[in-house]
């Protein structure tokens, strides 16, 4: 049997994986969020003492390094060695860890077959950077989802107020775009909305609007 894989590419902040994780739930796709993988193996790197610019120890630890998922009652959780580390992999160094450790290119070379792997096995949404671009340029749904530099720093903004973190929003929105230049500039794999997918600009959308269109773009590109 053939499955259909959904490919969502975008910037952080864009609120990918809440809108992800709801379609997906609503269709009953298997949801893979592929930048905890990446952010598994920074945590790996940063307990290892390694440092994020040691290209060299990085490479030389993949070997060592085992990520999987499991799913508990539809929640993707991601193993380290067999250690769910869903939490540990959420902190803002880790964050830093992540951004540095998927410049490197063994490291997405590792991950691509793991991420192919499972778009055989199931119906699957999967969510990143790279995914309608690399990991899955057949997909037959590819989505773009962004939204303004000042909207996603808004929203990101008043999720770290309600935390009690100290931010101001000029810092945040200084962070985000910083990450942006980041990610659009590197040399492997860089974030780019691949030809053939649908550009989704959030900004002006609620959450339930976003996945309302999503749903719409899939059903559109399935239903014919
Ligand atoms: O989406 P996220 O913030 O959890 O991603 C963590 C880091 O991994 C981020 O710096 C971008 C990177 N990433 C990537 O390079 N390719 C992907 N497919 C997913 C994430």
């Amino acid at each position: 049997m053939e499955y259909i894989s959904v490919a969502i590419d975008g910037p952080s902040g864009a609120g990918k994986s809440t809108v992800a994780r709801a379609v997906a739930a609503r269709m009953g796709y298997v949801y893979v969020d592929t930048g905890a993988m990446y952010r598994a193996i920074g945590l790996a790197v940063y307990r290892r003492g390694i440092a994020g610019e040691d290209t060299a120890g990085i490479i030389a630890s993949l070997p060592t390094v085992d990520i999987s998922l499991a799913y508990q009652d539809g929640m993707q959780h991601v193993l380290l060695n067999g250690e769910d580390v869903s939490e540990a992999i959420r902190t803002p160094e880790i964050s830093q860890y992540a951004s540095k450790v998927s410049a490197v290119p063994e490291v997405r070379r590792f991950l691509l077959d793991v991420q192919r792997d499972m778009a055989k096995n199931s119906n699957i949404l999967m969510d990143g950077r790279d995914i309608g671009t690399v990991i899955l340029p057949d997909a037959p749904v590819k989505i773009f989802l962004t939204a303004s530099a000042k909207t996603r720093a808004e929203r990101r903004y008043r999720e770290l107020k309600e935390k009690g973190q100290q931010v101001t929003l000029e810092g945040v929105l200084a962070d985000i775009q910083a990450r942006d230049r980041q990610d659009t500039t590197r040399a492997v794999a860089p974030l780019r909305q691949a030809d053939d997918a649908v550009l989704l600009d959030t900004s002006a959308l609620d959450l339930e609007q976003s996945i309302a269109a999503v749903l719409r773009i899939i059903r559109e590109k399935t239903e014919r």
